[in-house]
């Protein structure tokens, strides 16, 4: 017995020096603070109110934005840039002349141009809506050049990149925020207000992602940029739209952080399928798998569940799932409450023996809980919101809540650290993955301020 233990220990000591031990977290530099500087938490600028907009990305997204921007009150479209001129001047004739608004400033034509939209005097917010290689460092620029920038998602795709939006946003005291339209969808937006209000008691576990059926759009959507990304890197490479909304309802850098990430992936089947039947390449080098699985564990002991799958024949879904001790959301397939017995349903004792006894809240009982919750952001502009669209309503409230907030001198509903805890699932599930789904830490990027604030609060 005793020359067994021995053999153990001394098989334990052999792995662990070795660095066989699994489970051993790998560390997450964090950059010092430079002196002098301070965090931008509920982080206020003098009000604004006319907000001079500068858009830089003209693609498939960016003349959505314009259109929405176009029918805020207080705003003003200054300037449009891309690298192709006939998209700059189809938004300026289509969108921006349409609603009756003077003829924006026009940039094109060389990849460098945007410099020079960043440095005009007269403009309060840049709007970048590029492919996500350029966010981080138009971002930086725009800050440097005294403006509040609002970037598309994900902003930034390194730590190198999150952390000098972090540090420009610091030292600047410009608003760096990401634009996160799914935080602004109803049923989350309803949701939060229910999580805030302690419908669903203590949240311990929240669920996100990002499962869209884009192999109906290789060619077009799913397009060079996004398809070379995926190609040199593994990991969950779109993971705010899942991550964002969830984080939020649990509070995360507002009372609580996220502390590790392990992550495992499938093999990548459909994107090497794509390019061989298009271009007779053998693909063996694709990085990122069909199918990611992110898991996150909080300082307050919570677990967050994020998936990402772009390549497989699934329904929509970005799961939105917040799992209580008093109370459950679930947005996708069908979006429902489950409350404990006797909390708002009555419908009667459950029978043990029935294995449906506990069920989402009927119908009637939803609606009325997405009246009652309904967030107070929503009230007021639900229906212009959906009149103007953008996904159904959530992209024009999110506009309109950040173009509200600078007319104010308001805190923006999110900060830099949203866009940081959101986009740092990008570089860090490839370290998990590349390391056998070893914990990757990670940062605290309010460095010491997480605890500051216990929840979000959308300024009215
Ligand atoms: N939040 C959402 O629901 C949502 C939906 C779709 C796309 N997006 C995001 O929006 C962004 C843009 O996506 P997209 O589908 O419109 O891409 P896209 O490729 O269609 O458009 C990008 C545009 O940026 C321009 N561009 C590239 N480099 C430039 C430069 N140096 N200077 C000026 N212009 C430059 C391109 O010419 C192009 O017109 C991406 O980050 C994407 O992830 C978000």
């Amino acid at each position: 017995m005793k020359t067994k233990s021995l053999v153990f220990v001394l098989m334990t000591c052999f792995l662990f020096i070795c660095g066989e031990v699994v489970g051993q977290m790998i560390k997450t530099p964090v950059p010092s603070r430079p002196a002098g500087q301070k965090d931008v938490l509920r982080l206020t600028a003098d009000p604004i109110p006319t907000v001079r907009v500068a858009f830089i990305g003209l693609g498939m997204r960016g003349p959505g934005a314009v259109n929405r921007m176009a029918q805020i009150d207080g705003v003003e479209i200054v300037a449009l840039c891309d690298l192709r001129q006939e998209r700059v001047e189809a938004v300026n004739k289509n969108l921006v002349e349409r609603f009756g608004k003077p003829k924006a400033k026009e940039f094109y034509g060389d990849a460098e141009i945007w410099r020079q939209v960043t440095a005009l005097p007269n403009v309060d917010l840049i709007y970048i809506a590029t492919d996500w290689l350029n966010h981080a460092r138009m971002g930086v620029q725009a800050m440097k050049d005294g403006k509040h920038v609002a970037i598309e998602v994900p902003s930034a795709l390194t730590m190198e990149e999150i952390w000098e939006l972090i540090d420009t946003s610091e030292k600047t005291r410009k608003h760096c925020m990401q634009l996160e339209n799914c935080v602004y969808d109803f049923f989350e937006l309803t949701s939060l207000n229910m999580a805030q209000q302690g419908v669903f008691g203590e949240i311990l576990h929240g669920e996100g992602a990002y499962i869209h059926g884009l192999q109906q759009f290789w060619g077009s959507y799913w397009n060079n940029w996004r398809m070379d990304f995926n190609r040199k890197h593994r990991g969950d490479v779109y993971p705010t739209h899942g991550l964002l909304p969830v984080a939020l309802a649990m509070n995360i850098h507002r009372g609580d952080k996220m502390n590790y990430l392990v992550s495992m992936d499938t093999k990548a089947v459909g994107n090497p399928a794509y390019i061989k039947e298009t271009t007779g390449e053998e693909v063996t080098d694709f990085r990122a798998g069909d199918h990611t699985m992110t898991m996150i564990r909080t300082e307050k002991g919570k677990t967050i569940m994020i998936q990402h799958d772009v390549t497989s024949p699934r329904p929509y879904s970005r799961m939105f799932q917040l799992s209580g001790t008093q109370g459950f959301a679930n947005k996708y397939p069908m979006p429902g409450f489950a409350l404990n017995a006797g909390t708002v349903d009555s419908e009667g004792v459950p029978n043990h023996e029935d294995l449906n006894a506990h069920r989402f809240v009927n119908e009637d009982t939803r609606k009325a809980l997405m009246e009652k919750y309904k967030h107070p952001i929503a009230k007021g502009i639900e229906e212009k919101a959906k009149q103007v669209g953008g996904h159904g309503g959530m992209d024009f409230i999110m506009d309109y809540r950040m173009i509200y907030c600078l007319q104010n001198g308001l805190p923006l509903d999110m900060d830099v650290y949203d866009l940081a805890e959101s986009c740092c699932l990008i570089p860090l599930t490839e370290i998990s993955l590349d390391n056998n789904s070893a914990p990757v830490e990670i940062p605290d990027f309010t460095r010491g301020a997480w605890n500051k604030l216990t929840t979000v609060e959308f300024s009215e």
